[in-house]
Parts: structure tokens; sequence; C-alpha cells
């Protein structure tokens, strides 16, 4: 069942109701500020397995604990590292996720049996609602298939857990459109292991010393014994072969441009995402185009992305060529979700 609900001021009864499944043990998809959640009672065992089975998501991949107050914190942390205080009054609610000791109640099915918790209080009123009605600390991977890209619209999740989800509460398209920015305060010093919607520069102005660790954790998983499995690159793989361009501007669209011309001469189907201002490019080329907006507004960019992404594969293109937009801000984060759509298809343009 799909509920339309006011993404600023919830109606009540729509909440209650969400609520009540999420207290019997159901399911239900629900907008954040970055994008749609797969919900369910983060203290009980078996409505967690439910998330697993409905997104078929392989156990060993742990879930993100969604809290509405720093009350709900200390349910599912058993400690708090000094830096938990600065960072949650600057940036939450918002879309920032800390990577904590897990408290014992938290049930190792959330966690994917490790010792820590991954925590964060999303920045959107139907979110916060929710697990303030429901009363429970609620745990939510994003509400797409496994390997699809993150769903931003409800109609995304329609798509991909239609019948497999109890209720979906549709308060139109998220706001930010990448994930949150996972941080890891587990360890001797902070270290990102997602970059996400809370920018890298805006955790250095809270933060002395902090790391960007993605590929420590691409080292673990050859060695079997990687730390958090949902950052593997086919994560967000479109059906469609994905090739992603990144380097210096002008080199990077020339680069792409022969790739295009290649593609079409062997008659396949192509698909580009692209900024407004490089169509005149393309122009008059028979390949299928997504505009991402201006090239110099990431926030619109990276809102846009992963529907960017279905609606390409929706039309059936066989290759999906996507350029990056540096690395400054949420390019960051843009640059790591496309890298992850090629599973290593990444063309380096100097
Ligand atoms: O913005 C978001 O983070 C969205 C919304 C719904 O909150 N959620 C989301 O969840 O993206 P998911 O499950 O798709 O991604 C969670 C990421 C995974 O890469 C997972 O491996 C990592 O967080 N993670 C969760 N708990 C962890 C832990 N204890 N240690 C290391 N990584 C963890
Ligand atoms: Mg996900």
């Amino acid at each position: 069942m799909l509920l339309k609900v006011d993404p600023v001021q919830p109606e009540d009864d729509i909440i209650r109701q969400a609520a009540e499944v999420i207290r019997q043990g159901g399911l239900v998809a629900f907008p954040t500020e970055t994008v749609y959640g797969l919900g369910a009672n983060a203290l009980n065992e078996e409505a967690v397995a439910r998330i697993f089975v409905a997104k078929d998501r392989p156990a060993e991949d742990p879930l993100i604990v969604h809290i509405a107050s720093i009350e709900d914190l200390r349910r599912v942390a058993r400690e708090l590292p000094p830096q938990v205080r600065v960072l949650s009054q600057a940036f939450w609610p918002g879309p920032l996720t800390l990577i904590l000791p897990r408290a014992a109640a938290v049930p190792s099915n959330v966690t994917a049996g490790l010792d820590t918790v991954g925590v964060r209080m999303p920045a959107h009123a139907v979110a916060l609602a929710l697990i303030r009605a429901a009363g429970t600390p609620i745990a939510a991977p994003s509400a797409n298939l496994f390997g699809r890209p993150s769903p931003t619209t409800a109609q995304h999740v329609l798509e991909d857990l239609g019948g497999r989800v109890d209720l979906i509460l549709d308060g139109g398209p998220t706001p930010i459109g990448v994930e949150s920015t996972v941080l890891d305060l587990s360890g001797e010093r902070p270290v990102i292991l997602r970059p996400g919607g809370l920018s890298r520069e805006a955790l250095s102005l809270v933060l002395e010393e902090i790391a960007v660790d993605t590929s420590a954790l691409w080292r673990e998983r050859e060695e079997g014994r990687f730390p958090s499995p949902g950052l593997m690159e086919k994560h967000y793989a479109p059906r469609a072969r994905l090739i992603f361009f990144r380097g210096a501007e002008q080199a990077m669209l020339a680069a792409m441009k022969e790739q295009v011309d290649q593609l079409l001469a062997a008659g396949k189907k192509v698909g580009l995402l692209l900024a407004s201002e490089d169509r005149g490019l393309f122009a008059g080329y028979p390949v299928l185009i997504e505009d991402l907006g201006p090239g110099d507004n990431l926030g619109h960019i990276a809102a846009r992305l992963f529907a960017a992404i279905r609606a390409l594969d929706g039309q059936g293109v066989e290759v999906i060529l996507a350029r990056g937009f540096g690395a400054m801000g949420l390019g960051l984060a843009i640059e790591d979700r496309l890298a992850k759509a090629a599973g290593g298809r990444v063309v380096e343009v100097h």
C-alpha cells in the first residue's frame, strides 16, 4: 500500500498508521533527506530479518539505525566516543551516519554480527515523526533491491519492492539524493567509509583529523574480511554497462565523445549522464541524454543522479557513459557512486 504524506507537516493519522506497522514488526518504506529507507523496528530481530528478505540483501551487510533524539542514541550505542557530542550538535539531524560501539539491545542481525552499529538522525519530518510515533529506533537500509540504485522517489521503491513491503509513505522526491556520509568513530581516528550527503569539508570544520578510506575497504575485501560489505563497488550497478569518465573537463568530454562514436559504430544503444552545458557537444547524436543540470550545481546533480540512472536503464540502453564533477563537496559522493556503478570501468583522463 502507498500513502501520500506531507513531507513538511506529516498528517498525524498517516504517521500513526505507519508507526503501528513498525510496532507490529512490519516494514515501512519512508522518505529521508537522502534517499528512501526500508524501515523496521531496530530492536526486533524478526522484523529486521524481513528487511534482508525483502531486499534480497546479503546478511553480511549491516544496517543503519535511525533515531529521533539523543536519548535514543544511548539505547543503541554502548559508549559515546568524545567526538559524538560536537558532531551530533553540528550535523544532526542530517546526512551523517556514525559508526559506534553497539549496545546489547541491538540484535546482531542489524549489525551483521559486528560489534559496532551505524546510527543517524535523519533531517526529514516524516522520518522523525515515524520514529517518535513508533517509540523505537528504526533500522533502515536504502529501499531498493540489492544491487539497484537507491530510490529517491516512492515510485522507485514501488518498482523495486512493491508487494514486498507493508506500506510505502510517499513524501515526494528526497532533497539530497545520495546516501549519508558514513563516518567510523570506532577506531583511533575518524575515517569516512562512505562519502555522502555531508561533505568532507563540512566535517573538517569540526574534526581536526579526518581520513577518507574506501580503498582500505576494497583491500580488505580481497583479503576476505571487509568491515562494511555494502561499500563494495557492485552495490549501485544499473542493468546497463556504465563507464565512468573523470579528470580534466575538456579532455574528459573529448574522450567520452570518442567512446560514443565507437559504440554507435558498433550499433550499441547509448545513454549519457551529462551536465546541461555538455549537451551541445552531442547535438544530433542518436543517443539518450539525461541532463543532470548545471555542472556547477552539485546539489542538483546529486539529487538527480539515481533517478537519471534508473531512467536510462528503463529505456533499455546497453551502455551508459557518465562524467565526474570533481571531488569537492558533494562531488566526492557523486564520484564514489558513479565509480561503484561502473564496477571498475573508470576512465581517468588527464
Ligand atoms: O542515507 C542513508 O544512509 C540511507 C537512508 C535510508 O538513511 N541508508 C542507507 O543504508 O544508505 P544502506 O544500508 O543502503 O547503506 C548503509 C551503509 C552500508 O554501506 C553499510 O555497510 C554501512 O552503511 N554500515 C552500516 N553499519 C555499519 C557498521 N557497523 N560498520 C561499517 N559500516 C556499516
Ligand atoms: Mg543501499
